[in-house]
């Protein structure tokens, strides 16, 4: 078998060479920047000149910046966080959030909040409509993505930033994979919360943000040294900020480059999909250029992504963050997908690697799994 074909980059990057060189120094040091000698002076500068970098890369300023332990970590601060300062009322999740939100939100409700999850059209957009109804009860929060994980569908989020503001409720929104793709403004929108991770950005695992508006009260998750202005307490972990705040940097200024060979290679699989029969979701909405999102009726999704596998392909079914599970993706269901067809979901992610050789190589290997799928099901009938 030649290497492997990486296509699931909405699961996780390879680091960036450039990204590891920067980190391995405060790896090989003993940085704690509480610490007031040089070592503790010269981590402090770095985590501030990241700070820096990853306030650039989401149109915020760096005293909006809080590190967490990635995208998980700073979902559930911005939703707990910033329920915690509030009598509990309503929050409102859409209904294709990530589960860090979905079950943030929902263990709300052991204190007193009322959830209302949002429902999207068939092309995995959030129904204004349905929002506007929902805000005209009292809502404290408002959460709902930027760009989906499974379909890769955008959100309007300056639209829905109105809505909210005219309400008085509170907007987060989670960027973990948008961050990179497509460009941010946190402060241009008016959002008050923002989620954003660096594994997706060929950064370091175990690192995020989140990005927050500083008229916006919050509660800490976790309490002890008060690092992080108080918001959330721990050592830092010095080279993981470096190397994140660099990741944000270099996706920064090759986002418009990356942008445009994606939507090419994007394009140049979608039509080879449509050949092959495939549904697209979301297809008629604004999507990530990286992400598309299908199946074929009577084809299973897990048989077939283990199937890629084989041949090297390694792509992936439903969403990446819950491929324990064999539940019909929530997402799908959502848009109104029959469960049947939902099973069928494989999720393919590219990456700035990608190439128009290895597109062409998965479809012709796509199309010839499909055949040899198809024929074995009608041997077994
Ligand atoms: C939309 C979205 N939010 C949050 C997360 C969680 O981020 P992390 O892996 O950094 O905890 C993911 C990860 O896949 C994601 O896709």
């Amino acid at each position: 078998m030649s290497a492997a074909v990486y296509l699931d980059h909405n699961a996780t990057t390879v680091m960036d060479p450039r990204v590891l060189d920067a980190m391995l120094p405060h790896l090989g040091q003993p940085v704690n920047p509480t610490s007031r000698h040089g070592f503790g002076r010269a981590a402090r500068h770095a985590i501030n000149m990241a700070r820096e970098q990853v306030a650039v890369a989401v149109g915020a300023h760096p005293s909006q910046v809080t590190f967490t332990s990635g995208g998980t970590e700073a979902d559930n601060l911005a939703i707990k966080g910033i329920a915690d300062t509030h009598t509990p009322s309503q929050i409102i999740v859409s209904a294709i959030e990530h589960p860090a939100v979905l079950k943030s939100a929902q263990a709300l409700r052991w204190n007193g909040w009322q959830v209302t999850t949002t429902g999207v059209n068939v092309d995995g957009q959030l129904d204004l409509d349905q929002l506007q109804t929902a805000l005209k009860q009292q809502s404290a929060l408002v959460s709902v993505m930027t760009a989906n994980n499974e379909t890769g569908v955008l959100q309007d989020i300056a639209a829905i930033a109105e809505l909210t503001k005219q309400r008085g409720a509170l907007l987060h929104t989670d960027a973990v994979q948008a961050l990179g793709k497509i460009p941010l403004d946190f402060n241009a929108l008016g959002l008050h919360a923002m989620s954003v991770s660096g594994h997706k950005i060929h950064g370091p695992q175990g690192i995020g943000a989140l990005i927050l508006d500083k008229h916006v009260d919050i509660q800490c998750l976790q309490i002890g040294g008060g690092q992080e202005r108080g918001l959330r307490s721990g050592t830092e972990n010095v080279a993981a900020i470096v190397g994140f705040g660099l990741a944000c940097e270099l996706a920064m200024r090759e986002l418009p480059q990356q942008a445009t060979s994606l939507t090419s290679l994007q394009i140049q699989l979608e039509n080879g999909l449509m050949d092959l029969g495939a549904t697209i979701f979301g297809s008629r909405a604004p999507r990530l250029p990286n992400t598309s999102f299908f199946a074929f009726s009577d084809i299973d999704g897990e048989t077939l992504v283990m199937a890629l596998d084989r041949q090297g392909f390694f792509v992936a079914s439903g969403s990446a963050c819950s491929s324990d599970s064999v539940e019909p993706s929530h997402v799908l269901l959502a848009m109104g997908v029959t469960p049947d067809l939902a099973r069928g979901a494989v999720r393919v992610s590219l990456g700035r690697d990608n190439t128009v050789a290895q597109v062409a190589d998965f479809l012709l290997t796509l199309r010839m799994e499909l055949t040899r799928m198809k024929r074995m099901t009608a041997l077994a009938v």
